[in-house]
């Protein structure tokens, strides 16, 4: 047990492979440099205080409380500590102070970074060495259950189990994540993360909609979920009916070999190839999935375009980010087509990130 202790856990981008946890498929996404750090401090009650930089007022609650009982960004810790009790660990009373460089609302999984990050902080303070998988489980339950989003277990399964130099291959339905190694800098490449900033709107609604048409599209095919179809004409066909239905399962299930074709080309050293995969994801998710918004969709073909390899939306959609597979010497290229073609439209200016895959959460002092 430590009465003391400083944790972190990254934000994640995904490479490749989005809305298929969900259904038990796959997925290839790695930690940023970008982390959230928790220094924690054990009380002998059982009061939590969490400040976090850049918010002004602290929170405070009991352990364990009740399901959505703080809101706003505390239910994000308070719903860490709620999970963890029920998991039946011994949640203390502790002084957390948050700070993180992970920007907010950008699809790069912060309040997944912060709830990581709050949970191996508490387990450290109680004394627990917790399973990584087990406390991926904690934290999406702390998510579906309190904070009331109905996400999958990709962002925490990336940031518990990512390693520097790797991506993450996860398969939703062993729940096992393998590294892969990757150098992008070997082969000249950057991966360029390129905030679109623009506003994301009903998100959690459009978020719980899709993954209602994928269980739909399941239950249509007899199966328990969209990993289990083996016959992916015969499935669509099945679904010709329904033709919205239809497309949001084509997403899946093409995605599915997406990423399984991007990883066995990684391991072959044939990353520069990636590229096509990532722009073919981006227009399944555009108009089969219809999660992407004009602006993601211009500033994927506008990064193309100016000589980025591939690129795709990342992560939940509806706004947020794209990942791009960008040659070192058309990064400036690439920054600049984007933003000019994105002012141009009236839309806010991008932000980029060059990123490399990272370590994931653990503890640092
Ligand atoms: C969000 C969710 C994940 C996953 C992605 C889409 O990031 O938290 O569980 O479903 O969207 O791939």
């Amino acid at each position: 047990m430590s009465t003391a202790g400083t944790w972190s856990a990254p934000g994640r981008v995904n490479l490749i492979g989005d809305h298929t946890d969900y259904n038990g498929g796959f997925a290839l996404p790695f930690a940023l440099p970008q982390r959230t750090t928790v220094t924690a401090t054990r009380r002998e009650d059982r009061t939590v205080v969490a400040r976090s930089v850049g918010q002004e007022e602290p929170v405070e609650f009991e352990v364990p409380g009740s399901a959505g009982a703080v809101t706003g960004w505390g239910a994000y810790v308070a719903g860490v500590a709620w999970a963890l009790a029920e998991a039946g660990i011994e949640v203390p009373g502790a002084e957390l102070a948050i700070e993180s460089d992970v920007p907010l609302g950008a699809g790069l999984s912060s309040s997944h970074s912060l709830e990581c990050s709050v949970g191996l902080a508490l387990t450290g303070l109680a004394g627990v060495d917790i399973d990584r998988t087990e406390l991926a489980r904690i934290v999406q339950r702390a998510e579906n259950e309190y904070a009331g989003s109905p996400t999958g277990l990709l962002d925490q399964m990336a940031i518990l189990h990512s390693r520097e130099h790797h991506l993450s291959f996860f398969d939703a339905r062993a729940l096992t994540v393998e590294p892969v190694a990757c150098d992008p800098g070997a082969d000249g490449l950057e991966l360029l993360v390129i905030d679109s900033n623009a506003p994301h709107e009903l998100v959690d609604g459009a978020y719980a909609a899709r993954r209602t048409a994928c269980e739909a599209a399941a239950a249509r095919l007899g199966v328990e979920t969209l990993r289990e179809v083996d016959d992916v004409d015969a499935a669509l066909e099945a679904l010709a009916d329904d033709p919205e239905t239809q497309r949001r399962a084509r997403h899946v299930l093409t995605e599915n070999q997406r990423v399984l074709d991007a990883v066995a080309l990684v391991r072959a050293g044939r990353l520069p190839e990636i590229g096509t995969l990532l722009t073919q994801s981006h227009v399944s998710m555009r108009d089969d999935f219809e999660n992407s918004v004009p602006t993601v969709d211009l500033i994927v073909e506008k990064a193309v375009e100016a000589g980025a390899l591939g690129a795709r939306m990342t992560g939940g959609g509806f706004g947020g980010s794209v990942i791009a597979l960008v040659p070192a010497e058309r990064r400036s290229a690439v920054e600049r087509a984007v933003t000019t073609s994105a002012l141009g439209a009236g839309y806010a200016g991008p932000s980029y990130l060059a990123v490399e895959p990272s370590p994931g959460a653990g503890r640092d002092v």
